[in-house]
């Protein structure tokens, strides 16, 4: 692909320029991706983040994944994750979910994803996990009753949104009282006062806000060898997948770099 053709794609998928079409395009990106990207080591989707302290305990055979697992990691830290019940909505290939189940000891683990495709990788790769289940469903509009769950998580996903404070409205929702919701993503820097009054609903209020961006750069830095290897093999798009991927030179990493693109995690609390 050009990088006419995929400035083009950015265009038509920057947050809030062409809602609709915005989330059309992501589910085929993400549908196409899978039926592509068939590998059994492949279980993750973001751009990562590493820790600048003490690494954390990984078993070795989640050591290939620790940069991905990295962003699950932060997001968890200090939740109360024990015999809870949590639901990752953009749940992907299903490393994340399948990393908390192991590590983390909720009472249930559910992946949610809008990408059918995405959903059956997801259960192909991750069926080794008891307490982990995975289901298609939009995140703006979330197939559960209210108070379903203890702990809500979001990785890199909600950019892909065509209604994001539909989405805010769903999780408060479905949350029980005084759980919580757990949020890591990026946006140009010129769209974080939008996202800021995107995820501003009643009843969820904002606990803790933090710039990861370089934690991210980290990480992709990191995973760049493997990352370029696995991207060489492939007939497949190789520009595409060089930018989507994050790899040094990329759009992505030159503005996660200089700070035109911010990667923020975020917590918020239920009332009650
Ligand atoms: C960049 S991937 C991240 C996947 C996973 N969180 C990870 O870190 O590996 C974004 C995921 O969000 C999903 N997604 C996008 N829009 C969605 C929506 N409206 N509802 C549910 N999932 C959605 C995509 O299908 C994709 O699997």
């Amino acid at each position: 692909m050009s990088s006419r053709l995929f400035s083009r794609v950015l265009d038509v998928t920057t947050p809030g320029r062409y809602p609709r079409a915005q989330k059309w395009v992501w589910r085929r990106v993400y549908n196409v991706l899978n039926r592509f990207w068939s590998d059994g080591d492949w279980r993750f989707m973001n751009y990562g983040y590493l820790p600048f302290g003490e690494p954390f305990p990984l078993n070795a055979d989640d050591e290939p994944e620790r940069a991905f697992i990295g962003l699950y990691q932060q997001a968890v830290e200090g939740l109360p994750i024990g015999g809870a019940r949590v639901l990752e909505i953009g749940s992907g290939r299903g490393g994340g979910s399948r990393y908390i189940a192991r590590y983390h000891g909720p009472a249930s683990m559910t992946g949610l994803d809008y990408s059918p495709d995405t959903v059956k990788r997801a259960q192909s790769l991750n069926g080794d996990t008891p307490v982990l289940t995975f289901e298609t469903g939009d995140a703006e509009a979330l197939p559960f009753a209210d108070g379903s769950f203890d702990i809500i998580v979001n990785i890199e996903s909600s950019h892909c949104y065509g209604n994001v404070p539909a989405f805010a409205r769903e999780v408060e929702r479905v949350l029980k009282p005084g759980g919580w919701f757990t949020f890591a993503d990026m946006r140009p820097k010129n769209q974080l006062k939008i996202l800021n009054d995107q995820l501003t609903v009643p009843g969820l209020e904002l606990v803790e806000r933090k710039n990861i961006s370089k934690n991210v750069v980290g990480a992709l830095d990191a995973a760049d060898a493997r990352k370029r290897q696995r991207i060489e093999r492939s007939w497949f798009m190789k520009r595409f997948m060089k930018e989507f991927s994050g790899s040094r030179g990329s759009q992505l990493y030159k503005g996660l770099s200089n700070g035109q693109i911010v990667y923020e995690a975020r917590r918020y609390r239920k009332e009650g």
